[in-house]
């Protein structure tokens, strides 16, 4: 029965024919490439809303930008249409590229540390600016523009006050809160001396599976539209008004023009199949306004639209977006992203500028680029009007922006010192925040509001974990790998929940596993998603924890304990949930609330006489979902049948009660979108199944222990924190035998070009005799093997170890990351013990290694 190409594969790790006992060969493209460009991707610029009183456009700055460019060299004109990341660029660099700006993305910081504190990041902002406001002989002195992506307050910096995300703020459909946001916002950053920030969001998110679904204020364009003004105006002032990008103001993004919440299947930077009326209708929504707002910046999508690269797009920036819209600012491009428009490089790519991009964020390619551009608008690849369209519009931003009046960001006496930074007010606009964004799904027999005179129970991994509750973008681009500590001045949601309990006279237990030495009146569940950010956070399907089920297990502990339980579910998507929503009492959304977690014991929690201080305020602004396979799932669909509809919120006035709800997910076990957990509590979770094979063949391990067929290796159910939740092995150094995880193939490319690793947890019974390899599969001849004896051999025997590989080292060991049908196999001639517990995907790069390398 197996196949010529199984034999080979199985031969090639080991194996007679793991494969073909364990189903699923077919190697194929996990997804069909973009459709080419057809005559369906013609725009009609007609159709678009006509811009209404053009903006921006000031005689008197007119005048200086003619001044300007008369003074300025081909050299800085092109310079002005570059920025780089920090982390390649230092300020030294900018005395000979006269580069227009910089950015700190999602990983970089100040001087290498993304970690830096505060005074660190003014200290770069300063340095960079002085260097390009020198006086120095054939040089023209214009300011630099930094920019970050402070999408949830100034979320590079763990001081600062992080808001809830903006699914979050959808939430709260106020647009004054949202005015505020901005404000306190561009406060924070204006005292770090940083002038730009790669915000807001203006996308409307239609598939959940997106891993952005969190940056979306809303699935529908109707909270989009009406946000989108008030939050520009909050970060840089009303236009016209004598606040308008005054000292405290930062220049706000549109971003990412445009439907990059509308792509097939939510992939990130994916295609937007969709027709131009659709495009029009949902996804341009929030740009009129923010163009009537002043929005000073929009950023244009990594996504296509019917095939063609926005960045290459010359129908809709130009057209569109300029001439119809009527937008003066200048469009800044995505990380890189101009690198994917057919014919183009990161280092090269006239075509992005010669269709409407004014500037190109080349993070690290910035030099190349600079001379190769610079070269094409010598030789005149580069209309020259086009180059002097692009260099008057970010000189028209920098004007607007008061930054040639500014002085350097140290001597800038009106904006706010550092200590503005998580300051008590701005902290309070983002509980206010918070507390109006929880949305309350279920609440039987009115279980809530608690006392605060209750002993109670908080358990769960989110309670006491501000990283968590912070999401992607926070301090880091994942957000992974946060401390409490890191965040001063922070609140975790059990610190909430203590401040109010601890005030009132009840009594608060601690443990994350929900153990208790005093037994409860009520336990409140903090558990969720773990962050991710952009193409790392996609999804197969919306099933939370596929192949986990973990909280779900935690709940339902307490539930047969007969503890009442309220669940706070922290996730930047609705997911499917009803196992879990059948296992609490009360289950409230709370999202990604952010550093101010005392929102939530506000809600929670009544006063000592039982009157409910915050009612539950927050709406529903995503539909979600009845199975984990309903999506795209929006308001307004035809057959529109969510389990809580766009607009869903129960108040302390309703009645909360739920019946059970069905815990089929809809989602058969082969389409499970388990593609990070290959084996934990002591199996392999569906879709992975683990064999363990010879030369004579191989055994899918589906009960407690087994040997392979030419009794090379053995295997047996341990017991490590919990019952068989590990398995012991033992290789007899007879012949060649493995351990292999495997199943149909998956695309782990998004995961490889991230930081994501392989993360085990394993001890070493036996220390290995000969060589011992650690393969990622991806079909017969291809793999990616690392040598892992050394790792072995080093670990202390007896004791629990955990590795974190870097994907990338398998992917540079040869191994196919966008087919991988074998995520772990373990091989050895030698003798060998190994237990393991936990092998899966991690994005938290941690202390990543790459053996063998
Ligand atoms: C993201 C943008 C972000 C930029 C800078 C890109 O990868 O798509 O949203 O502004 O990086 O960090
Ligand atoms: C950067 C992010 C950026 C991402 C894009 C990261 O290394 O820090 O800002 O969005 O790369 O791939």
């Amino acid at each position: 029965m197996t196949s010529k190409r199984t034999a080979r594969l199985g031969r090639a790790l080991g194996l007679v024919s793991a494969f073909a006992l364990l189903g699923g060969l077919s190697v194929g493209p996990a997804h069909a490439a973009d459709a080419p460009a057809s005559q369906a991707s013609l725009l009609h610029p007609e159709k678009w809303p006509k811009g209404g009183t053009p903006r921006l456009i000031d005689p008197a700055i007119e005048k200086k930008i003619d001044a300007l460019m008369a003074r300025m060299s081909l050299e800085e004109k092109v310079g002005q249409t570059i920025q780089g990341d920090i982390s390649t660029i230092t300020p030294e660099d900018l005395r000979k590229y006269p580069l227009g700006s910089i950015l700190a993305g999602g990983n970089s910081g100040p001087f290498g540390d993304d970690r830096a504190p505060p005074k660190d990041w003014l200290e770069a902002a300063d340095q960079f600016y002085r260097v390009s406001m020198e006086e120095r002989p054939g040089r023209t002195p214009i300011p630099v523009i930094f920019g970050v992506d402070a999408v949830h307050g100034h979320g590079n910096l763990g001081a600062a006050t992080i808001f809830p995300h903006n699914i979050a703020l959808g939430a709260t459909r106020d647009r004054d809160l949202l005015r505020r946001t901005g404000e306190v916002t561009a406060r924070e950053m204006a005292a770090t001396g940083i002038d730009w920030t790669f915000a807001p969001a203006l996308s409307v998110v239609r598939d959940d599976r997106w891993g952005r679904s969190y940056e979306g204020y809303s699935e529908d364009p109707e909270i989009v539209a009406d946000y989108a003004g008030a939050v520009v105006e909050g970060i840089q002032g009303v236009i016209g008004s004598k606040d308008f990008m005054k000292a405290g103001r930062t220049v706000a993004t549109a971003k990412h023009f445009l439907a990059d919440g509308g792509t097939e299947g939510g992939r990130d930077q994916g295609d937007a199949r969709i027709s131009e009326d659709e495009l029009i209708r949902l996804h341009n929504a929030g740009y009129p306004p923010a163009i009537d707002a002043g929005v000073l910046t929009i950023m244009t999508s990594f996504s296509s639209w019917q095939g063609v690269k926005h960045h290459g797009n010359k129908q809709l920036m130009t057209d569109v977006l300029k001439d119809r819209m009527g937008f003066n600012g200048f469009i800044v491009g995505d990380w890189n992203a101009h690198d994917q428009v057919p014919g183009c490089t990161k280092y090269d790519c006239p075509a992005s500028l010669i269709a409407g991009l004014d500037m190109y964020m080349a993070a690290d390619s910035w030099q190349r680029l600079y001379e190769n551009t610079l070269a094409q608008a010598k030789d005149g690849t580069i209309p020259m009007a086009r180059l002097d369209d692009a260099v008057r519009r970010i000189l028209r931003v920098k004007f607007h922006s008061g930054l040639f009046d500014k002085p350097a960001p140290k001597d800038r006496k009106d904006v706010p010192p550092l200590s503005e930074l998580g300051k008590a007010d701005n902290r309070a606009v983002a509980r206010e925040a918070v507390a109006k964004s929880l949305v309350l799904l279920k609440n039987q027999g009115g279980i809530l509001p608690l006392s605060p005179g209750a002993r109670v129970l908080v358990a769960g991994d989110g309670a006491d974990n501000i990283g968590k509750q912070s999401g992607g973008w926070t301090i880091s681009w994942q957000g992974t790998g946060n401390r409490n500590d890191e965040f001063p001045g922070a609140t975790s949601i059990l610190g909430g929940i203590r401040e109010v309990v601890g005030q009132n006279g009840g009594k608060v237990e601690y443990d994350v596993a929900g153990n208790f030495k005093t037994r409860p009146d009520v336990a409140i569940v903090v558990f969720g998603e773990e962050p991710y950010a952009e193409f790392q956070g996609d999804v197969e399907t919306l099933e939370y924890q596929p192949g986990d089920k973990s909280d779900l297990a935690l709940l339902r502990r307490l539930k047969a304990q007969g503890i009442p339980t309220v669940a706070v579910f922290l996730s930047g998507r609705p997911l499917w949930v009803n196992p879990e929503i059948n296992a609490s009492d009360a289950f409230v959304a709370a999202w990604l609330p952010g550093s101010e977690g005392g929102g939530i014991a506000d809600v929670l929690f009544a006063d000592k006489a039982g009157k409910v201080r915050h009612d539950f305020h927050g709406k529903l602004s995503f539909s979600w979902p009845r199975t984990a396979a309903q999506t795209p799932l929006n308001r307004g669909d035809a057959n529109y049948n969510p389990l809580f509809a766009y607009g869903f919120g129960l108040t302390y006035k309703d009645k909360g009660d739920l019946a059970a709800l069905p815990e089929e997910s809809g989602v058969p076990a082969e389409a499970s979108g388990n593609t990070g957990i290959y084996f934990r509590g002591g199996r392999a979770p569906a879709p992975w199944s683990l064999a363990i094979g010879d030369q004579v063949g191989d055994l899918r391990v589906t009960t407690t222990s087994g040997t392979s067929p030419g009794q090379v290796v053995d295997l047996k159910s341990v017991d490590v924190a919990a019952q068989e939740d590990a398995k012991q092995l033992t290789w007899n150094g007879s012949g060649l035998g493995s351990l292999v995880i495997s199943g149909r193939p998956v695309d782990l490319s998004r995961q490889s070009n991230g930081d994501v690793t392989l993360s085990l947890r394993y001890r070493v019974d036996q220390v290995p005799t000969g060589t011992v390899n650690l393969t990622m599969a991806c079909g017969p001849d291809c793999r990616g093997t690392l040598d892992v004896t050394k790792l072995l051999a080093g670990a202390k025997p007896g004791d629990f170890h955990t590795t974190k590989i870097s994907l990338k080292c398998f992917a540079a060991a040869g191994a196919q990351m966008a087919t991988i049908e074998a995520p772990v196999v373990i091989s050895t001639e030698g003798r060998l013990g190994l237990t393991v517990t936990d092998l899966k995907l991690d994005a938290d790069p941690g202390n990543a290694v790459c053996p063998g390398a």
